[in-house]
């Protein structure tokens, strides 16, 4: 029976039932807001604008439209490699471990690894972290399927969550991070989450993230400019949100989606191109944009690894890697990793 530390002041509780509690930080640290942060973006020699700002209510339906369409690879390849671990996961799970995902997720990926808990566990503790109260929806419907799920989220960053998580009690972790998401890091943010992640973590914890591998130029820049438009539709909803949140006049049929692959740095890059010179006006963020014709603004990167350089960036962060997984084709990785 684990111990609960009540070491969490910080935080406020809120009681769903017996099997369903949410924390929420009573006052998050003061973030920049979204008007200072495109402020500061788009007055940069190269403009840009940070992918987080990608998952309004529409952006997040249309992430979801991608990850279903048969040039995003990534999505089913991981979904297919967790549902082969199913014998060799619990290997590592000797006693009772909870799931903690960063990221809400996708609720068929975590039913994976429900299931797999399910089968060796008597008590299924699943504990999300997600800065959007969106977590309270993906909560509730996982309640349906699970009788004995217990359900703790934590509607804050990763880091404040992976704080709160290390000073909640003495319970074994299989924290995981999957999607690639890590790959939207820049490579130093990158290295710091996941010294954070060792540093956070306990002895028994151990950490499963998946991470998307280099290949062939083609495949990966179909992945990102899909024959649908999709892609580009998600891409362009940036300045949707941002004409509807900061009061601007982007004109969308003045930009065009443009998805490269840079193999010195491994990394699709995603911009919008501007396809006249135009200036745009944005008057919450107290600026007027001038655009030249076939200007860029960056959106994301999304980077691709080797094995060698998994290794490598595991253990520079102080991991020990227990296992790796993938597919038959060599496209997707899922690493297991101890502290020690
Ligand atoms: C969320 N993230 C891992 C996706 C990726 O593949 O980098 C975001 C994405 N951007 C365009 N398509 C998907």
């Amino acid at each position: 029976m684990s111990k609960t530390i009540q070491k969490n002041i910080h935080y406020k509780k809120y009681y769903v039932d017996s099997k369903l509690q949410y924390f929420k930080p009573h006052s998050t640290k003061i973030e920049k807001s979204f008007a200072d942060e495109i402020s500061f973006s788009l007055n940069q020699p190269l403009k840009f604008i940070s992918p987080k700002f990608f998952y309004d209510k529409k952006g997040s339906e249309l992430f979801e439209q991608i990850c279903n369409l048969s040039e995003y690879y990534p999505t089913r390849t991981e979904i297919n490699i967790l549902k082969k671990l199913k014998d060799e996961l619990p290997l590592y799970l000797v006693d009772s471990f909870r799931l903690v995902e960063l990221g809400s997720g996708s609720s068929i990926k975590t039913r994976l690894i429900l299931d797999i808990l399910n089968r060796i566990q008597e008590k299924i503790e699943y504990f999300p972290i997600d800065i959007s109260e969106i977590l309270t929806e993906s909560s509730a419907l996982l309640q349906q399927d699970y009788d004995d799920l217990h359900i703790t989220g934590i509607i804050d960053t990763y880091q404040g969550g992976l704080e709160f998580l290390s000073n909640y009690d003495d319970q074994k972790n299989l924290i995981v991070f999957l999607g690639s998401s890590f790959g939207n890091f820049t490579s130093n943010d990158g290295k710091e989450f996941l010294k954070k992640i060792h540093s956070t973590m306990k002895d028994d914890d151990i950490f499963l993230i998946g991470l998307d591998l280099v290949k062939n130029k083609t495949i990966l820049e179909n992945a990102y400019d899909d024959s649908q438009g999709i892609t580009a539709k998600f891409n362009l909803n940036i300045l949707s949100r941002i004409n509807d949140e900061l009061d601007a006049d982007f004109n969308l049929n003045y930009f065009s989606h443009h998805a490269i692959y840079n193999e010195h740095d491994q990394r699709i890059e995603m911009y919008l191109k501007s396809l006249i010179d135009q200036s745009v006006s944005i008057k919450k963020a107290n600026i007027s944009l001038m655009l030249k014709k076939n200007e860029l603004i960056h959106t994301e990167h999304s980077h691709k690894y080797t094995l060698s350089q998994i290794r490598e960036l595991m253990h520079q962060t102080g991991f020990n890697i227990k296992n790796t997984w993938l597919d038959e084709n060599n496209y997707f990785a899922l690493t297991l990793v101890s502290k020690n």
